[in-house]
Order: structure tokens, then sequence, then C-alpha cells
């Protein structure tokens, strides 16, 4: 006879956290968002024997197309999370986005403005207005990496005055003047050079003069505003990419070999036998390489992850992402609450009995801030954001206007858009036959840096509030409490009239 489990399903609206005792100690500027992303043993950590490998902000984009491209690996990695690079696209196309995430060298940047001596100031406007950039490498070949005749920049023509049919050569500043860096400078050099001689750009060349890259004195500027960069160990930014349990063998050494510090096995479903013959491949294949694994919303699941597949790190959620409708095409699912409180009860249990802590990514269903603090209090180690990112400048897809407002599209997985057959080819479940996704458009929200600064902020505030400044003491100290649908009612405003709702007229 079926079996019924007492409690409901229970979503994140649902808690509130109770403020705790708020010492001196509790301010922002202490508090530490660092997550641990790798199952590590307590006692060897304990004794110094243990490097843990952590996130420096508890954020992961999902694998998906609409999300986690290059760009936004990148502006992710420099904010100190990580992107999983999604598998839904050949191989070698997914390795060249890790690659490019590996070979982006903060500070270097390869020239992607760059005309012959004899092109005319008409095109150096065009330029500009097309790429932004009021710089422009005037190189022998018209393009970068070949040899550098000088530079043009806004300050060098006016474009209302001058006669834009003259040739470029005849304005830039010549190689001859230029400060130089050469091949093989480190950024610190090339930013003393820009600072000593009061430069804004310094062309890096090779030994035969071909322009390498730039390097940019805004760009330090930036840098040292990423104070949570996240690297590794030969200062690379770090990225992670997603596999599926069918062409693992072939994809997982094309994306090891690009560099990936994370494999993560997507499936909508990770409790299956499929899910543990690939982890333990790629445990014997790669060693020390950080594995994820998932998804699971019960304590079988995440047992049988961490017992038998060995994974590293374990992603909860079924049913809950914002363009997912697994629930209503399949029945299958739980409230993200009940299936995170249950699986990190589980993890502390595990812990208890083992000494190896697991982390557990929360994934999908953000819909706002306050459900991130939420899932970290509930015992998240880090939450993993499909929309959340797909709203962002960097994401991989094209602005739309409606009705005068910017949209960005953003498409599940499952859905026929992304024709993501393979995902979903599973054993003896067959093809995609049905959609488990949608296809829709979100609000866009700016600039990953912008929206993940107002984020900490408000995480942070809210660790101040319980009186803890990291998230294993979130994890320890955070109280819930239940909500009742009038409490929801009374936590918005009231008796108010919000302002982009009234025609407010001047006094
Ligand atoms: P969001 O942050 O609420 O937008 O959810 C993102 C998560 O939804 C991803 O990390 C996946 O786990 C899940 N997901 C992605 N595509 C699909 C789909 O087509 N159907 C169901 N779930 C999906």
């Amino acid at each position: 006879m079926v079996k019924i489990i007492d409690d409901v399903s229970r979503t994140f609206n649902e808690f509130l956290l109770l403020p705790r005792l708020t010492r001196k100690e509790h301010v922002p500027s202490n508090v530490s968002l660092r997550a641990d992303i790798k199952r590590y043993s307590i006692q060897e950590d304990k004794d110094g024997k243990e490097v843990r490998k952590c996130l420096n902000v508890p954020f992961v984009s999902a694998a998906m197309q609409a999300v986690s491209g290059h760009e936004l690996a990148i502006a992710l990695a420099r904010k100190g999370g990580c992107s999983f690079i999604y598998c839904s696209q050949p191989i070698d196309k997914q390795a060249e986005m890790v690659r490019k995430v590996k070979e982006h060298k903060a500070g270097f940047v390869v020239s992607d403005s760059n005309l012959p001596p004899c092109a005319k100031l008409k095109d150096a406007v065009e330029l500009r207005n097309r790429t932004g950039h009021s710089t422009i490498a005037i190189t022998e070949g018209g393009k970068a990496n070949t040899k550098l005749y000088g530079l043009l920049t806004s300050k060098d023509f006016w474009e209302f005055k001058d006669d834009l049919e003259q040739p470029v050569r005849d304005y830039c500043t010549p190689v001859e003047s230029l400060v130089l860096g050469h091949q093989g400078i480190t950024l610190q050099e090339a930013t003393e050079l820009l600072w000593k001689n009061k430069k804004e750009c310094l062309p890096i060349v090779d030994n035969e003069g071909n322009l390498v890259s730039l390097v940019f004195r805004r760009d330090y500027f930036d840098h040292k505003s990423n104070p949570d960069e996240l690297c590794d160990e030969h200062k690379r930014l770090f990225v992670g990419a997603a596999i599926n349990t069918r062409d693992y063998t072939e994809r997982a050494k094309a994306l090891v070999d690009a560099g990936a510090d994370v494999l993560c096995i997507d499936s909508s479903d990770g409790y299956s036998e499929w899910q543990k013959e690939t982890a333990l491949y790629l445990r014997k294949r790669f060693g020390d390489i950080i594995i994820g694994g998932g998804n699971v919303v019960t304590k079988e699941g995440f047992r049988y992850l961490v017992e038998e597949a060995q994974v590293d790190f374990v992603k909860v959620g079924i049913g809950g992402g914002s363009i997912c409708i697994t629930r209503e095409q399949k029945g299958i699912g739980r409230g993200q609450a009940s299936a995170l409180l249950e699986v990190c009860k589980a993890r502390d249990e595990y812990c208890k009995k083992t000494g190896i802590y697991v982390p557990i990514c929360s994934d999908g269903g953000i819909n706002n801030d306050t459900h991130i603090i939420l899932a970290l209090a509930m015992g998240a180690d880090f939450v993993m954001m499909g929309k959340y990112f797909a709203m962002t400048e960097e994401s991989p897809t094209r602005k739309v206007i409606f009705k005068g407002r910017t949209y960005k599209p953003y498409w599940g997985e499952g859905s026929n858009r992304a024709r993501n057959w393979e995902r979903y080819k599973e054993g003896e479940l067959g093809g995609m036959e049905f959609e488990e996704g949608v296809d829709a458009y979100v609000p866009f929200s700016g600039t990953l840096s912008d929206k993940v600064d107002i984020t900490v902020a408000k995480i942070k505030a809210a660790m101040c509030n319980i009186g803890v400044c990291d998230l294993k003491e979130l994890h320890k100290e955070a109280i819930l409490t239940r909500v009742s649908e009038m409490t929801l009612v009374e936590g918005g405003t009231s008796s108010v009239e919000h302002l982009d709702r009234i025609e407010v007229q001047d006094r």
C-alpha cells in the first residue's frame, strides 16, 4: 500500500527567520560568505591537513543555455561564485567555453577593436559606435595579433570637426611614441608602467612587434573592486561544467583538458544507477576533481549519492525551477524547503557518523534574495540559480524591448527550445516525448556585478540580525518560524499607495 509521509511539501515562502542577539562584532565587514564546495574530513580540517575547496560567495549559475555561457562565467567568478557551463551542446563547443574562461586573464584583454592604417576616420567612428570601445588598435593586418602601427583614441580626432574621409594613420599615436609592454610582463608590472607614464592603455607586443593584448588603467580599479574573485591555484578564473550520464567519458576528458575545476552531473532526477556509474568513473579517471551530483529531494537520494556514488556535493531540488513544469507533467517533485530541510538533516547525521562533511546546493525556485537567505539558513552551503542570472547583462541572450520594458529570453533545458533530448534519454525512459520546461522572458536586471553586490549586502545584513559571522554558524544558529497566510499579508506594505501605481500630481 502506498506510504504517505506526515509533513506537507513546504516552500521558502512559508518560513521566516527570527532575529537573535546581534553583538558588536556582527557587522557586515566581519561576515564571510565562503562556502564549501567539496566534501572534507572534519578531523583532518582541524589538524590543518585538509585544504578545503570553497566558493567566496555562495552562488553558482545553472547549467542552462540561457544562463551559463563564458561571459557570465567570467563575471560570476570575478564576484567569487562559479558557473556551470551547460552540456546541452556539442562537446567541443562546451570545452571551448571553459577554455575561454580559463584563458581570461584579468587585466589583459585581446583587442577587439582594430583597424588597418589605411582605414578612414569614419570607419573608426562606426567601430566605436558598434563596440562602445573608444581605444582602437591600428595594426598592419587590421586585426589583433598583427604588427602594431599605433593607437587611436577619441581624443585623437573630433568627430564633427575633422574630415572623416582622412586615414587613421594620420591621426593615431604611432607605435614609436607609445609606451609598450612586452609579452610575459606581469599584471603588476604593466600596472606600474601605466601609473608611471600616466597612461590609460598599455599595448603588449611580442618580439616581432605584433599586438598580443591591451591593459587598461580602468581594469586595474575594476580588479581592485572585486576582492572576492575566485581563482584556481594558477590564478586562472574558477569554472565548472555540466556533464550528462551518456557521453561522459568523452565529454569529461575534453572539459578537464580545457581546465574545468568542477564537474556536475546534470540530471533532473539524480537518484539513479546511471548517476552512480558516471560519478565512480569520473572519480577513477580524474582523481581529486570536484564532482557534484543530483538532483535529489529525499534523504535516501542523498545517502545514495554520497555513499554509493561518492560525489563531493549534492544538489537538491525537483520541480521548483521558475521555468519548470515537471510537477505538472509527471507529478514528481517536492517543495524546495521540505526537500532541503530533510537532505540537510541527513547530511548532518552522515557527518556525525563518519566525520565527513558533504556540502549541499539548493537548486531552483529562488525567486528573490530572501529565498537565498532562507536556503542558506536551512543548511544549504550554496545556491544554484537560473532565472537570477538569466536576467543579467552577461547571460548569453539578446535583450528585447516590449512595451518600453527590457527583457531577456529564458527557457528550460527540458523545453523544446533547448532541444535537450539527451538529458532526458536516460535508461529505459526513452527520448523526450513531452516538455518539462517552458520558453519565457524575464525582466532585464542590469549587470551581474551590481546585482550580486546587492544580494550579498542583504545576506550579510540578515546574518548580522541572526548574530552570526559565517555560513557554518548560520546553519547552527538559525531559528525558523512558519508563517500563516495572514503573516504574509502583514509582511507586505499596508495601507500605503505605491508611487508607480498612482499618478503623482505636482503640488
Ligand atoms: P530557477 O533558478 O528557479 O530559474 O531554476 C533553475 C533550475 O531549474 C536549474 O538549475 C535546473 O535544476 C532546473 N531546470 C532547468 N531547466 C529545466 C526544465 O526545463 N525543467 C525543469 N527544471 C529545469
